[in-house]
C-alpha cells in the first residue's frame, strides 16, 4: 500500500526524498498560493521548477496532459525525476496520470491540498483524465511514492469546496466508520485521518474495483446522475452536494429494502442537513435524472444497482431498487 503520511512525519519524508533528486512541482492556478507553505514545510523543494495548469474540472484532459508532458521535456525531466502534485483531485489524477506514462512512468508524490483530495483522491491509486465527454475515461492504476496530508492546505480552500470534502467524509462514517460523525466539529486533523483510513481498508481489499470498492459508491448512484444532469445547466451542483442528495435518498431506500432503522435515517437525514441544503428539483428534472442514472458505468446490464446501508457502518453491494422505490426516494428527498 502507498504510505500515506501525515504533517511533520510526512514533510520529513518528502525533504529526505528530494536530497539530491530531481523534480517538478506540479499545481493549479489556485494551489500555486499553496506553494508558499510547500515551500516552509519541505524547503528543499523551493529549487524545483514549477508547472502551473490552469484550475478546474474541464482542465482535467489530454490536453493539459499534452501540455506538461512538453513543459516536462522542456525543464529536462527524464526517468530519475518525482512529479510533486501540489493540488485538489484535479492535479492529483492529471499529475498521477502524466507521470506514470511519461517515460513509461516516473516516480509521483501527491500532495493533495483539498479535503476532497486528501480524504478520497488522492487515496487509493487510480488516475486519470477526462475524455469526450465522459469522467475519467483515460487513466490507470498507480502508485504514488507517498500522499503527503497537513490539513494547513485547508485554510485557503473555499469553504463550498470544503463541504465538497465532507461529503465523502461523511459517506465514509456511513458505509463504515460512524464515530468519524462526532469529530466533525471538533478533531479535523483526526477525521481526516480517520476517514482516510476508511478508503484504504476498502481499497486494499480491493483494490480494481471487483467486489469490495463498490461500496465507496454510496450516495453516488443517485448523485453522479444529479450531478451530470446539471454540468450544463445554469445551477452550478458541486460533486458533494449532488452525492448528499444522493445519500439522503439512497438512504431511504435502504431503509425500505436494506434493513436501516428508521432512527438511522433520520440521524443521517439530520447530519447530512446540517452540512448541505437541499437541492430543488422538479418532477421533470426527477425523469432526466433517471434517465442518466442508467447510463451510469458502475451498472452492469442496464439494471442499476445500488450500495445500500443495512446499519450504520455496514454497507451492502448489487441492491435491485424497482422504479416505483426510485420514485419514493425522490418524494421522500424533496417532501412531495
Ligand atoms: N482518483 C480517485 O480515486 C478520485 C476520487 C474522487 C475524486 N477524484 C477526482 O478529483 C477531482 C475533484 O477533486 P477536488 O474537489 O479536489 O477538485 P479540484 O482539484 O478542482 O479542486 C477544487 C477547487 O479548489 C481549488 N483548491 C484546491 N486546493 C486549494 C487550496 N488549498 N486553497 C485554495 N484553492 C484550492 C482548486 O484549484 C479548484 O479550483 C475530480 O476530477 C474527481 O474525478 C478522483
Ligand atoms: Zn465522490
Amino acid at each position: 500500500m502507498t504510505q500515506v503520511l501525515f504533517k511533520e512525519q510526512a514533510w520529513r519524508f518528502l525533504n529526505d526524498l528530494l536530497q539530491g533528486q530531481k523534480a517538478i512541482i506540479l499545481c493549479d492556478s489556485n494551489t500555486k498560493q499553496c506553494l508558499e507553505y510547500f515551500y516552509a514545510a519541505c524547503p528543499s523543494a523551493k529549487q524545483f521548477p514549477v508547472i502551473e495548469m490552469s484550475a478546474g474540472e474541464l482542465q482535467k484532459n489530454l490536453k493539459t496532459c499534452e501540455m506538461v508532458w512538453y513543459q516536462l521535456t522542456e525543464h529536462g525531466a527524464d526517468r530519475n525525476t518525482v512529479l510533486l502534485n501540489v493540488g485538489g483531485g484535479v492535479v492529483t489524477d492529471l499529475g498521477g496520470f502524466i507521470a506514470s506514462t511519461y517515460m513509461r512512468g516516473i516516480r509521483f508524490v501527491h500532495v493533495p491540498t483539498s479535503l476532497l483530495g486528501m480524504v478520497d483522491a488522492a487515496i487509493g491509486g487510480k488516475t486519470g483524465v477526462d475524455f469526450g465527454g465522459l469522467k475519467n475515461m483515460v487513466g490507470l492504476f498507480a502508485r504514488p511514492e507517498a500522499v503527503i496530508v497537513d490539513s494547513n492546505f485547508l485554510k485557503t480552500l473555499p469553504s463550498k469546496q470544503y463541504r465538497n470534502g465532507l461529503a465523502e467524509v461523511l459517506k465514509h462514517a456511513f458505509i463504515s466508520d460512524p464515530e468519524l460523525l462526532a469529530m466533525m466539529e471538533e478533531n479535523e486533523d483526526e477525521l481526516i485521518s480517520r476517514s482516510i483510513q476508511v478508503k484504504m481498508d476498502v481499497v486494499e481489499r480491493d483494490e480494481f474495483e471487483s467486489g469490495e470498492r463498490k461500496k465507496l459508491n454510496f450516495g453516488h448512484t443517485i448523485g453522479h446522475a444529479i450531478e451530470s444532469y446539471f454540468l450544463d445547466g445554469e445551477k452550478d451542483v458541486l460533486h458533494g452536494e449532488a452525492v448528499a442528495a444522493g445519500m439522503i435518498m439512497e438512504s431511504f431506500l435502504s431503509n425500505q429494502i436494506a434493513g436501516l432503522s428508521k432512527e438511522e435515517l433520520a440521524s443521517i437525514v439530520e447530519v447530512i442537513d446540517s452540512v448541505f441544503s437541499r437541492i430543488e428539483l422538479s418532477g421533470d428534472d426527477w425523469k432526466a435524472i433517471k434517465k442518466l442514472m442508467l447510463f451510469d458505468k458502475k451498472n452492469s446490464n442496464g439494471s442499476v444497482r445500488f450500495v445500500l446501508l443495512k446499519s450504520i457502518g455496514h454497507a451492502v453491494t448489487d441492491q435491485a431498487v424497482t422504479e416505483h422505490l426510485l420514485d419514493e426516494a425522490f418524494h421522500f428527498y424533496t417532501g412531495s
